[in-house]
């Protein structure tokens, strides 16, 4: 016998269009802000404003933020930790970045975003040949990324010219390497010692030189990471626990929100502090970013 559901019908309440779960609406056809570019970030690095970045690895948290303002969103592979609770970002695969690197296309895209859109090499991808780096920065280029990033110098820079010559804008990332942090010996502040500085800084040089067009700088003496980043003028450079004289910052979006379930490192502030929902904690960081105001060299920095 065949059973008849009840008409479906849209509660009282329910506004005209909505949708359920979040869903983000459907893009229409013209996005009401200019993209962000590489060359409007190097443009923005050149007359010192600040470069704002945060990561995401869903479609909403990513719409959400390029609604904020936020200018650049890294899948970083840090949802190894924040997402899929392993110790460190080692275990992140391929295919895993393509997932995410796809979910915060679509919902950048679908909220008319216009951020810059970054995804991480995980390890075991790029460290084999130039070739493997290519293959795996397709993989995630296909899935919507503007731009890849991968960790270390030296050994990389022949990679990274493989790319950019390719056409793929390279991010690198130098200091603490959290896919090395096992031959780090910890997640430490690195080029504390003269002789690290120097070779972080040679480093930082060959990889400009070899196409970076920028370079997060993760817990490196502010300092250094200043100095970096007044002779770096073709490579925007991003801090983490780098001070307040970087190109701009980024911050792992668990630890601005306050949902850091461990030690929280001390170069983080808890943005939802005085806001009243996430939206308004990623503005309150873009303005803390532009203004200066975030980080402080006395209290996030060494
Ligand atoms: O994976 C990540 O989120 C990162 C940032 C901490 C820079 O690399």
């Amino acid at each position: 016998m065949a059973t008849h559901l009840p008409p479906q019908t849209a509660p009282a309440n329910a506004e005209p269009g909505a949708t359920p779960y979040g869903t983000l609406p459907p893009a229409s056809p013209m996005a009401s802000r200019k993209p962000i570019s590489l060359p409007r970030l190097l443009e923005m690095h050149g007359r010192g404003e600040k470069i704002t970045m945060l990561t995401a690895y869903d479609a909403t948290f990513a719409a959400v933020a390029d609604d904020a303002g936020v200018e650049c969103i890294l899948v970083g592979d840090s949802l190894g930790m924040v997402c899929q609770g392993l110790h460190s970002t080692v275990g992140v695969s391929l295919e895993h970045m393509r997932y995410h690197t796809e979910s915060v296309s679509r919902g950048i895209r679908r909220a008319q975003g216009t951020a810059w859109m970054i995804a991480d090499l995980p390890f075991g991808t790029y460290q084999e040949s130039r070739e493997q780096a290519f293959r795996s920065a397709a993989v995630l280029m296909h899935a919507g990324a503007h731009m890849i990033k991968l960790e270390g110098g030296g050994w990389t820079t022949e990679v990274v010219r493989f790319l950019v010559e390719r056409g793929i804008p390279v991010c690198a990332h130098l200091g603490l390497t959290p896919q090395t942090v096992h031959a780090l010996g910890g997640y430490r502040v690195q080029g504390k010692s003269d002789a690290s500085a120097e070779l972080l800084a040679r480093e930082a040089h060959a990889l400009q030189d070899a196409g970076a067009s920028m370079l997060v700088l993760e817990m490196v003496p502010a300092q250094l990471s200043a100095k970096l980043t007044r002779e770096l003028q073709h490579c925007a450079t991003i801090g983490i626990g780098a001070g307040k004289g970087t190109a701009g910052q980024v911050l792992v979006l668990h630890d601005m929100l306050g949902v850091n379930l461990g030690k929280c490192p001390k170069f983080v502030r808890n943005f939802m502090e005085g806001s009243d929902s996430i939206r308004q904690a990623m503005q309150a960081y873009v303005a803390a970013v532009k203004d200066g105001s975030f980080p402080v060299d006395a209290l996030h920095a060494w």
